[in-house]
């Protein structure tokens, strides 16, 4: 169920996705532009410029976009919008399914221990290694937010990556909002890349977004092999 705000954003992807005045572009589209057009805001290279008619209805958005991450801090707001918009464009290729923000809440509270993260010398590193929209990374965050305040914020390392480059473009505009509009981790890395693969076999991977706020923060760096736990028992 979408909340006001995130409501008008899907109706208004909807809208241009059938309105042809910026050419025709599934909703997909519009919210990978909204993502790059957010982030380029903030420091993030535009491949290339927008149309004078892609520039409006993206300012528009992106608008549309700010209010509600203003008004709701690390809420997950593009997640719902995406699979909202998902049901009701069925041949677009937007095939991902994001989990619920009561469930992502839940298990942040269960998980972010306030005393912890403060007696911890440097930063406290969340791995994401399949992101989609980042409800979980911005689950945390929301707790931490609500149990430390921003000093809490300020400790973590959020590392995140997917494979599907809308799912990594989605996360990082929703951490990178927050970051400048409520507080900032210390450290965060958005990559595009196969968490699977050995990090020899990485070559396609790349850095969506990032930043680290202090010289002693973790340097970017090439995504990390997942390593799975071995079944020792045997
Ligand atoms: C079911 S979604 C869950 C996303 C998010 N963790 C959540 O809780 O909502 C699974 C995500 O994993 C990503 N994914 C699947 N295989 C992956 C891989 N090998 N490397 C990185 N991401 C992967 C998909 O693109 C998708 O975004």
């Amino acid at each position: 169920m979408l909340d006001q705000t995130s409501k008008k954003l899907a109706v208004s992807i909807d809208r241009l996705s059938n309105d042809h005045g910026a050419g025709y572009h599934e909703p997909s589209m519009w919210i990978r532009w909204l993502c790059e057009d957010v982030l380029a805001g903030l420091g993030r290279r535009l491949k290339q410029p927008w149309s004078d008619a892609q520039r409006q209805r993206l300012f528009d958005l992106s608008g549309l976009y700010g209010e509600a991450a203003r008004a709701d801090p690390w809420a997950d707001i593009l997640g719902p919008v995406y699979m909202d918009v998902a049901s009701r464009w069925k041949r677009s290729g937007m095939g991902q399914f994001f989990t619920p923000w009561p469930v992502a809440q839940c298990m942040a509270k269960l998980t972010i221990n306030p005393a912890h993260l403060l007696s911890q010398p440097g930063y406290v590193r969340i791995g994401e290694p399949a992101c989609g929209s980042g409800v979980m990374l911005l689950a945390v965050c929301a707790e931490v937010a609500e149990q430390v305040g921003s000093d809490g914020i300020a400790k973590l390392s959020l590392d995140a990556t997917d494979r599907d480059q809308l799912c990594a473009l989605m996360c990082a505009t929703q951490v990178a909002a927050n970051a400048l509009l409520h507080a900032a981790p210390g450290h965060v890395e958005v990559w595009c890349a196969n968490s699977l693969a050995p990090a020899d076999a990485q070559e396609d991977a790349e850095l969506v977004w990032g930043y680290h706020t202090t010289p002693d923060a973790r340097p970017a760096q090439e995504p990390r092999q997942l390593v799975l736990p071995l079944d020792t028992a045997a």
